[in-house]
């Protein structure tokens, strides 16, 4: 097993990363976790880890109980965050009572937003259970739902206890959504790190074929890379957003489709390009270097290519995002392989250069 630690100026904590960790996950936890427990779950992943989990709980002496969600990126939204809060309340959750995010991304921003909120805030602790989750999503605090007008539109800043990734919950996750993950994989060598990139043209292959070591070995730098951002940039006010390279084209894929056709890592994935190309119309990168991420996705078998809708529509979309700031859109793109920037987009023809070959 290995261990990370994440040191935010609200709140530290571990990340436990290896294989087989839900068997002890009473053991590894119990510093982190009060008597009482939720686990919060979706109808897929229930029958796959619920019993495990629980079980492995109850024999420590700590009392839980379970809230299972519909499943999908469609329901991260209020009428599903309500059920977790029914469930709490008809089961006399305290304050004090650890909510545990058993899931994906989904389950993880919504348990967390739970959490922020849930008697103005109770303890939790993530156990990702996707590689998605595991190296982006459960850690650094974002917890969040969407509006049907914009992603993780509503949410929180909110730290958990503990993350606890076992691979070998990757064991049961389908190709497409380890593909998805490996998204978010590239996207850390793209923004921070040119040695990475490297080594992933390398394993990208052994990734793909869910080899043990390779995947821990990347859960492990992904997460190291996101614990130093988010050490020094809790709340997003400045590095923080270089997380978010290919999302704004992303969540504008995400919305325009429908919550849940387009999973997030292959919008990310496309969104990714986009981004490559609009630092190419800035002149920062040439099309050389897009074609190395280009490749790198392709391997992972990620789309490359956004879905053809109206330019109207992806600026409509894009001004929802969270980086605009007085009214100007503000993207991630990058001076070079390896080294995010911020840019300030105020001439749209730019943009519509950058989406030309999608539009109708
Ligand atoms: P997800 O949570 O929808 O999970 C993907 C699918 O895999 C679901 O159907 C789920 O039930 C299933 N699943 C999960 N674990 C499984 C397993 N071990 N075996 C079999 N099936 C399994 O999607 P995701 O890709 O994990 O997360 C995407 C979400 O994460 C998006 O909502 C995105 O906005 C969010 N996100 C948040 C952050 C953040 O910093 N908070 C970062 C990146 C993404
Ligand atoms: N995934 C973006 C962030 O955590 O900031």
């Amino acid at each position: 097993m290995r261990t990370l630690n994440v040191n935010t100026p609200s709140h530290s904590y571990p990340i436990f990363i290896g294989e087989h960790l839900l068997d002890n996950a009473a053991d590894l936890l119990q510093p982190y976790l009060s008597k009482q427990a939720a686990i919060i779950t979706n109808e897929t992943i229930a029958p796959l880890y619920l019993d495990k989990l629980s079980a492995n709980l109850n024999h420590a002496g700590i009392r839980n109980f379970s809230i299972i969600l519909p499943d999908g990126e469609q329901y991260k939204d209020w009428q599903t965050l309500n059920l977790i809060f029914d469930g709490l309340m008809q089961n006399r959750a305290e304050r004090k009572t650890t909510l545990i995010a058993l899931g994906g991304g989904v389950i993880g921003d919504m348990v967390g937003f739970a959490a922020a909120t849930y008697q103005r805030g109770a303890p939790f602790i993530q156990i990702p259970t996707t590689l998605l989750s595991q190296v982006d999503s459960s850690v650094g605090g974002k917890t969040a739902i969407n509006h049907p007008l914009g992603k993780n539109m509503i949410g929180a800043f909110y730290q958990p206890q503990a993350v606890l990734a076992d691979l070998n919950t990757l064991s049961t996750l389908p190709a497409r959504e380890l593909s998805a993950g490996l998204a978010e994989v590239i996207k850390y060598g793209a923004l921070g790190d040119e040695h990475f990139l490297e080594w992933l043209e390398k394993n990208i292959h052994l990734l793909v074929a869910k080899d043990s070591p390779t995947l821990i070995e990347a859960v492990y730098h992904c997460c190291h890379m996101k614990a130093e951002i988010v050490s020094q940039d809790e709340t997003e006010q400045g590095i923080r957003a270089w997380l978010n390279l290919g999302h704004t084209f992303g969540h504008a894929i995400e919305a325009e489709q429908g919550y849940g056709n387009w999973l997030h890592g292959e919008a990310v994935a496309a969104g990714m390009i986009l981004a490559c190309r609009l630092s190419e119309e800035l002149g920062c990168i040439n099309a050389q270097d897009t074609q190395k991420i280009r490749n790198l996705l392709d391997a992972a078998h990620l789309p490359v290519e956004p879905p053809c809708f109206d330019f109207e529509r992806w600026i409509e979309h894009m001004k929802h995002d969270k980086k605009v700031s007085s009214g100007i859109m503000r993207f991630i793109g990058l001076d070079k392989l390896g080294k995010a920037n911020i840019t300030e987009i105020t001439d749209m023809e730019i943009l519509r250069r950058t989406l030309q070959p999608y539009l109708p």
